[in-house]
């Protein structure tokens, strides 16, 4: 497993039941992503997971690509998808590309954030670049720091997983270093386990910079991903980028 992939066997196996309400959003992101660009356009996936959105868009025609660099994720992947209809690719995506370009790159569920430095998240987005095709588009989905940057005690939060048992989160920041880090407890009749989570986070107009740097420019920011306007209240930004030198 990639270290700051974090994905082990332990998540994996409860993943797809951590966002019980994930999938109305799931439907709104694939309807998004047909106006940005139909099928069958190449779709490359930055942390594919067990494939939530990677396979509904291959459904529609989409040549997906995905990369993760947790091998129990892609295991679930896998077996959702015995036709291989998603190629994959076990990989750090701040440290390598496909070798390939696609018309659409999409880093999904703050997923972006899982890159802990600054220097991660710059190779990450020059990696973007190099593998965006000309007039190609790479979307970003994250949450937006200001709450967690004012936390100044850990806080803690329960969340069910299916039918299968609990979740215990608790989340602490380290504002200096724009540091989020998540203990997720799992009690699900196993044996109790708990698995650290780090994320750094960006505030819009950082990420926007970080991008520029990368030769990336922004194009739309939604709220989410049924294009929400963007404001003072948003928890999240939906954020497209398109190459600099496209314009
Ligand atoms: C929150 S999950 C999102 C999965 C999927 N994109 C979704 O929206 O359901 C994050 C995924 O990104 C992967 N990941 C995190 N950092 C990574 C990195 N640097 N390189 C490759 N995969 C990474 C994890 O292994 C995990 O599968």
């Amino acid at each position: 497993m990639i270290p700051h992939a974090h994905f082990g066997e332990r998540l994996a196996s409860v993943y797809d039941n951590m966002y019980p309400y994930i999938e109305i959003d799931t439907q709104h992101a694939v309807e998004l992503f047909t106006q940005l660009c139909p099928p069958p356009a190449r779709v490359l996936e930055l942390g594919v997971g067990t494939g939530r959105v990677a396979l509904p868009l291959a459904e529609l025609g989409y040549r997906v690509h995905g990369i993760d660099g947790s091998p129990a994720m892609l295991e679930r992947l896998r077996a959702r998808d015995p036709d291989g209809r998603v190629t994959t690719q076990l990989a750090d995506f701040t440290t390598t590309t496909s070798g390939d370009q696609y018309d659409l790159v999409v880093v999904l569920l703050n997923t972006f954030f899982s890159a802990v430095t600054k220097d991660q998240q710059l190779s990450c987005l020059r990696h973007v670049r190099e593998q965006l095709a000309p007039s190609g588009r790479f979307v970003v989905e994250v949450f937006e720091p200001t709450p967690f940057h004012s936390q100044t005690q850990p806080s803690f939060s329960v969340r069910h997983l299916g039918d299968q048992g609990i979740m215990i989160d608790m989340l602490s920041v380290d504002r200096a270093q724009q540091l989020m880090v998540g203990a997720h407890t799992i009690l699900d009749g196993g044996k109790p386990e708990t698995v650290q989570h780090v994320l750094r986070y960006a505030f819009p107009f950082e990420l926007d910079l970080l991008a520029e740097a990368c030769g990336l420019q922004l194009e739309h920011r939604w709220g989410g991903f049924a294009r929400e306007p963007f404001g003072p209240t948003s928890h999240r930004h939906v954020s497209v980028y398109s190459g600099a030198d496209d314009r």
